[in-house]
């Protein structure tokens, strides 16, 4: 993990892929450290994307970290299905549990799967009453957008978030990466960089691009401080 934190970490997510050549589609960003997998149930958000099985085909194709984003509901219900889908982390939004003890328990039982564990907030969730669980998580995924379409424009002031988490976790020392999701796109990446951000999810930006791998190459150069 500390090896990851030596750069920013670029993450296409494949909501923005062309799904009638996924294959091609994650191949063409072999460059990028994560792959993004947007989960969504058409409840926790207004939209469906895909589930276990396809996270399992981009598994069987690539050896980059699959960082999955369960936009759903009910989240409990579906952690060992992904694990066993090949997620290297499993995101859960905290909108979605019944409160912080579930999320405690939660990210546990996503550890105990061996797999890295992580929550979301959407924009106008407080992250003031989680700074005190950061340790119970590997990764803490901001989102810039409200969750549930690809495409949307970045919203600057959730940066505040970033800038909160930030502190917190540099101030205690805690391994906890911070991931930021929705708008990213080369006039947003370097604030958010600036903010604090290790991780960046990219779809519109990376997969409307002609050259993809050059997409990642650009966002990274402009990501690193
Ligand atoms: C939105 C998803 C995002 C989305 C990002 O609900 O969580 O990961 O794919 O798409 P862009 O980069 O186009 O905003
Ligand atoms: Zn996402």
């Amino acid at each position: 993990m500390s090896a990851e934190k030596s750069g920013p970490i670029i993450a296409p997510s494949i909501l923005a892929a062309d799904f009638t050549q996924l294959g091609e589609e994650v191949r063409a960003v072999a460059n990028a450290d994560w792959i993004h997998v947007d989960i969504m149930d058409g409840h926790f958000v207004p939209n469906l994307s895909f589930g276990p099985d396809i996270t399992a085909t981009v598994d069987g194709i690539t050896t980059q970290t699959l960082d999955v984003h369960l936009m759903i509901e009910e989240p409990e219900k579906w952690v060992e299905t992904y694990a066993k889908a090949g997620a290297d982390c499993i995101i859960f939004h905290v909108e979605a549990v019944a409160d912080k003890d579930a999320a405690l328990a939660l990210a546990q039982k996503i550890r105990a799967l061996g797999v890295r564990a992580g929550f979301s907030i959407k924009p106008g969730t407080p992250i003031e009453p989680w700074l005190d669980s950061l340790e119970h998580f590997d990764e803490v995924l901001v989102m810039s957008v409200e969750p549930g379409f690809g495409g949307q424009s970045f919203m600057p002031e959730q940066l505040d978030k970033v800038r909160t988490l930030r502190r917190a976790i540099d101030e205690r020392g805690l391994d906890v990466l911070i991931e930021i999701d929705g708008g990213i796109s080369a006039d947003t990446i370097r604030q958010s960089a600036e903010a604090g951000c290790d991780a960046f999810v990219a779809g519109s930006a990376i997969y409307k691009q002609a050259d993809k791998a050059a997409a990642v190459d650009e966002l990274r150069r402009l990501a690193t401080l």
